[in-house]
Order: structure tokens, then sequence, then C-alpha cells
């Protein structure tokens, strides 16, 4: 197969930043998917309707002329959420998710969650309105191994979360382990998961490849070859279940090539373009149009995209650094060859 024509995809997970690091990174994504759900953790966080409608104006306003993108907005989920600001969120018709941060877990995560039980009035009212709530599925207690925290908040928050509110519509983030995965099969239809072209191309040893990797490290964290299995399984499985969120989550090179790096890798330049290679290798490219393009529109209830994209077989090089507001960052697959082409 030399070309893949896909239903216009869309990215439910992505880090688009703000200010001159948003102008230089948006157009990648917007190039490429006709919608993205974009993450509200900014400083400061997004905590309102208000706050994430001006995020959107700001997006809306650096679009490349000819663009045909809709940024899907999300509220950052803290301790004292009100439910009424729930309510607006679901009237203001942008909002289509709540992300949960556990305090600390991960980059700009400090005014997150720190006790569930603190939300629960809030999530009656998501449960109740049909807001998804969109999960970073880690734990943070410091004395759980890192490679362990993504089950741990299974098993002591996320089970016990959707026992109490079974209709809540959940997507787990980013899934990494096989844990995960089975999870989210045996639980029902309301609680789905997001898997990023990272997590399907690279195990755990691309942290260490001769070295320390600062541009593979990201939370969740790479884990084991036998769990990225287990995600390429789920990914390719059709199951409407999983679907496409890239995390493509851009630092500048100084921030990531340092005493204390950053967590995030930047794939948005090339983000179909390296689920195609994932699916091929996994000799399923006929699934990745439902897992691009299908599953997760269903899931937030929104209408199928129209029009498509092409990738055809051709080699490019992606460069070594791409602008970052007035610095650079590092993509994934700097200065290697990537076989899919974005016609
Ligand atoms: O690697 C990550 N980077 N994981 C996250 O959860 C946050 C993200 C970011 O914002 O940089
Ligand atoms: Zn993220």
């Amino acid at each position: 197969m030399d070309r893949i024509t896909l239903r216009r995809p869309d990215d439910f997970h992505v880090h688009l930043r703000d200010g001159p690091a948003m102008a230089s990174v948006l157009a990648d994504t917007a190039r490429r998917f006709a919608r993205a759900i974009v993450m509200p953790n900014l400083k400061p966080p997004l905590r309102t309707t208000a706050q994430a409608l001006h995020y959107r104006d700001r997006i809306l306003g650096e679009l490349p002329e000819d663009a045909e993108f809709e940024p899907l907005m999300t509220l950052y989920l803290t301790d004292d959420t009100p439910p009424e600001e729930i309510s607006r969120a679901k009237l203001s018709g942008r909002v289509h998710g709540v992300k949960l941060y556990p305090a600390g877990a991960t980059t700009h995560s400090d005014a997150g969650v720190t006790r569930i039980s603190r939300c629960f009035h809030t999530l009656e009212k998501m449960e109740e309105v049909g807001l998804p709530l969109l999960v970073h599925g880690e734990s943070t207690d410091p004395a759980i191994d890192v490679f362990d925290r993504e089950q741990a908040f299974i098993e002591e928050t996320l089970g016990p979360t959707l026992e109490r509110f079974p209709r809540l519509k959940v997507v787990l983030e980013h899934i990494t382990t096989r844990d995960a995965v089975q999870f989210v099969e045996v639980t029902g239809a309301n609680v789905a998961a997001t898997i990023t072209a990272h997590h399907l191309l690279m195990n755990r040893n691309a942290l260490f490849m001769g070295g320390i990797r600062p541009h593979h490290y990201c939370l969740p964290v790479l884990k084991r070859e036998e769990h990225r299995e287990a995600l390429v399984e789920a990914a390719t499985s059709g199951n409407p279940k999983f679907f496409l969120g890239t995390d493509s989550a851009p630092h500048a090179r100084a921030a990531k090539e340092a005493g204390c790096g950053c967590a995030g890798i930047y794939t948005a330049h090339g983000a179909i373009e390296l689920y195609a290679i994932a699916f091929e290798e996994a000799h399923a490219l006929d699934q990745l149009e439902g897992f691009a393009s299908v599953h997760g529109a269903r899931f937030y209830n929104l209408p199928p995209n129209r029009g498509s994209i092409t990738l055809v077989r051709e080699d490019w090089t992606v460069p070594e650094t791409l602008a970052f507001g007035g610095e650079a960052l590092v993509p994934l697959r700097a200065g290697e060859t990537i076989p899919w082409k974005l016609a």
C-alpha cells in the first residue's frame, strides 16, 4: 500500500501552549487534524469556562488563513471547581471535557486534585450532564515505583471513582500499560482511552539508548516492551474504546536537556505519519481510520468530520530542531527519516 486516504482525523489530547510558543506549533496540528481536545494545563491553568473560551479565541486568532480546525476546549479540575462551573461549561457547547491532574503528577499539575473525594459534587454534576472526565492516570504516592503508578492509580482511585459514579464518562488518557488496556476493555462503554504514537513506537529502552535521552521522557513514562505490545494490540483491534490522542507536549530544548528535564514529547510535526508507522508494523493500516477518525468522535458525541487526508509513501527527514517561540524544540525522530508523508 503506497497511499492511505482517511476521513480527516481528530487529536483527542494535545498541548498547544500559549503565546509565541503556540504560534510556532499550532499549524502542525491544524494541518493534520480537523479538531483537537486542547489541554488546560497552562500557567495559570484554565479553571473556568470564561478562561477556556478566551484561550479558544487566542488559538483561533493564530490559525493560518486557510486552516479548517476546531479547538475543543477543556477545564482544569481543582479541589474546588464548583458544580456550577460544570453547568456553565456544558452550556457553552465549546467545553468538551474536564481534566483531572492528580496534584504533582506532571507538568503544571500543582493546582490539580489532592484528593478525589474533594471533587465528588463536581463529578456528580459531570455525570449528570454527560461531560467527560479526562484523566491523567498516575498515582502521586512517592513510595510507588514510577513504572507502577498507572496501575496504582487505576486500583486506588479510578476503579473506586467509577463504582461511585458508574455512568461518568471517562477517558483514561495516554495509557501505557497492559493493565490500563484490560481495565478499559472490561469497564462499560462510558470508559475509553487515548493512546499516543510515542507509546506505540517506543518502550522504556528508548530512554537509555547509549546514554540518557531526555527527548524520550514523558509522563506517564515509557514502559516495558510487553506493555507497548498490549497498546499496539488495543489500538489496532478495532475496539471503539481506543482512539488517537497524541499528547504532543512541546518544551524548549533547554528545558528538556537539563539537570531536571521536563516531561513531554513533541509529535505534532508528524503525528498521523507516526501512527501510520506503528499501524503498518502491526499489519493493521486498515484499522487506522477507525482509531484516528471515527472512535473518538463517537465517544465525544461529535459528528464525523467531512473531507479526507492522504498519506503517501515517501521519505522525508525530520528537522533537527523546530522553532518554539523565541527558542527551539527537538521533535520526535529529529534528523531521522519518516516513510509516510502528508500529501
Ligand atoms: O509528558 C507529559 N507532558 N505528560 C503530561 O502529562 C504533561 C505534558 C506537558 O504538559 O508537558
Ligand atoms: Zn498531556
